[in-house]
This record gives structure tokens, sequence and C-alpha cells, in this order.
């Protein structure tokens, strides 16, 4: 038996290079070799208001670039979490047994929460939902970027507790985090991650970014005042970034790249890394463009229906061992 792959990205902001380069592109990768089952998070996204209009259109979009980028209906099933209702089912289950101050120990909980005067209880269980997703199907494993782990973390140990207490039902899944290239930096801010609700597109290169947008945002992007290319992050992240980029694109090793450039000027390195991006994006553009509004929703539906009965069945048993059935 095939193990069980579970992943989730929320239908919010703009997914970019670096989400495909960090995690997307493992999804593609471990079609072949795990029941991947890949889910547009949608009732995460809403922790943060959502404009309800851009949210619907962004649900749809979300899906058709993970499906542009080749994830295989035929291999994987993609659907959206709020057409699976023992999503939020498992959820209230699992709330009753997590601890308001592991919630307020999440540090992503912590940063959110900062910014605001009151925070919502959404906000606090997302952590919660997260468990729910993953605990559903038997997950073995779930890729996930870095910010992610001590969310899996929780997630094993809801697992633990609701067997401790009503015997085993569910499976500890094992996170798998993205070492290199799950940090691809902000453009105009090398010292932070790109990031999909950054306020300016000059953060990020968005996977459908014309070639024109991509030149010039990686020609305005923050280097330094030497001239000198050399990889050294702590020293110089804008350059060591873009040849981050240009390496990853390429699926050249970091260190021929960094060599290839040795008495090269900014500009040659940025024409260049924007040239191999634009390639790397081609037929991921094209299929993304030609890909239908209503060949995108069939597919979400048959989906959603496979996935709901395996759901089901999980909510009953859980159901049954609390003493609610
Ligand atoms: N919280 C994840 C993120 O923001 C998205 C997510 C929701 C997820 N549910 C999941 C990821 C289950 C993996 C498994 O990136």
């Amino acid at each position: 038996m095939k193990k069980i792959v579970f992943s989730g990205i929320q239908p919010s902001g703009t997914i970019h290079l670096g989400n495909y380069l960090g995690a997307l592109r493992n999804w593609t990768q471990m079609q072949d070799d795990y029941e991947c089952i890949f889910s547009v998070v949608d009732l995460h996204s809403i922790t943060v208001y959502q404009d309800p209009k851009a949210l619907r259109r962004k649900i749809i979009d979300t899906a058709k670039i993970i499906l542009a980028l080749g994830i295989d209906p035929k291999k994987s099933t993609l659907f959206v979490q709020s057409d699976v209702p023992a999503h939020t089912q498992l959820y209230w289950i699992l709330n009753t047994i997590t601890k308001v101050p592991e919630l307020e120990l999440m540090t992503q909980y912590k940063d959110k929460a900062s910014k605001n005067r009151s925070t919502m209880a959404g906000l606090l269980n997302y952590p919660v939902l997260m468990a729910a997703d993953v605990l559903l199907y038997d997950t073995d494993i779930v890729p996930v970027g870095e910010d992610q782990r001590q969310h899996l973390e929780i997630t094993r140990e809801l697992a633990r507790r609701f067997n401790d207490l009503y015997g085993k039902t569910f499976k500890t899944p094992e996170p798998l985090i993205t070492k290199f290239g799950s940090k691809i930096m902000a453009l105009d801010n090398p010292l932070q991650k790109m990031s999909k609700s950054a306020p300016s597109p000059y953060n990020y290169i968005a996977l459908t970014d014309s070639p024109e947008v991509i030149t010039d945002k990686i020609k305005k992007s923050v280097t330094d005042s030497e001239t000198v290319i050399k990889y050294d992050p702590a020293r110089k992240p804008g350059v060591s970034n873009l040849l981050t980029i240009l390496s990853l694109v390429t699926n050249r090793d970091l260190k021929a790249v960094e060599e290839s450039y040795f008495g090269e000027n900014y500009g040659k390195l940025k024409i260049d890394t924007a040239q191999a991006v634009i390639s790397f994006l081609s037929d991921f553009q094209k299929k993304f463009y030609s890909l239908s509004d209503d060949k995108v929703l069939s597919i979400l539906k048959s989906g959603s229906k496979k996935i709901n009965k395996i759901a089901q069945e999980k909510i009953n048993e859980v159901y049954r061992k609390v003493g609610l059935k």
C-alpha cells in the first residue's frame, strides 16, 4: 500500500515562485510514489478577512494553478476544504481536547495576534482545523514549509491524546519539511521571505506574471552596493537570493552557478535570472491560461465526491468512539 500524503494551500494572496520552489514542486514530485491528497484550504484563509467575491475567484484560480503545475487528477485527489463537512466536524471534536495555552504558544498565532487589538477565535484555533485536515485521512506524510512545523507537532499531539482517551483512531503523521528552496527571499527586501500577502507586488514573482513584469521586478530587485557576485546570504542577501533562484529554475548546482558569474556584473545576473524564470514558467503559464473554470470546477467536484466518502467514514468512527453514535 502506498503511503498517504496530505497537504493544503490557502487561496489567499498571490501564489508565487517561492511557494512553487519551496512547497508545490514537492507535491508534483510525490504523485507517483504516494497516494496524494491536496486541498485548497478555504476555511483556513478566512481566519483573516477576505473579500467574498475575490475569495471565490481565488479558490478557483488556486486550484487552476495546482493543476497547471502538474498535479494530475488521475493520480492525486484535489478538492476544496469547505466541500467536505467532515473537516469542520472533526475540528470541533479536536477542539474539545486542545488546551488554550498550547494554541497561544504558536509562533504564527503570536505574530498575527500581536498585530490586532482583538483577536478572533478562528485565528487561535487555526492549528486545530489543520490537525483535522491531516488526521481525517490517516495521513503518513505532510509536506510543508518550516513555518508549519509547530502546527504539525500539535497535530501529532492531538492524535496521541485522542487515541489515549478514546482508543486507537488516528495515525501520527510525519512532517516533511523542504530544506533547500524553501527560503526564497523577497525581491524588494531580501532579509524577509517572499510573501503571498505582501503589500507591494515587487516583493514576489507571481506564477502568472507576464515576461515583462518578471523582467521589471528582477531588474528592480534589491542587491547591495558592492560589485562582486558571491553566494553569501548573511552579507549579500539579494545577490544570494538571485543565485538561489537561478540555480533552482535551471536545475543547476548553486556552486556551479556562482562560479559561472565570477567577474560578471549584477546587471547580467539579473537579466539571466529573469530570462531563466520566464522560460521556467512558460509551460505552466500556457497550461494555466488554457484551463477553463468549468474544467477546474468539474475536477474539484469529483475530488470532493471521492474524498467525502473516506472523510465521512472516519468521522463516523470518531463519533462512535466519543459516544455520540
Ligand atoms: N497552514 C498551512 C499553510 O498556511 C495550510 C494548511 C492547512 C495545511 N491545512 C493543512 C498544510 C494541512 C498541510 C496540511 O501553509
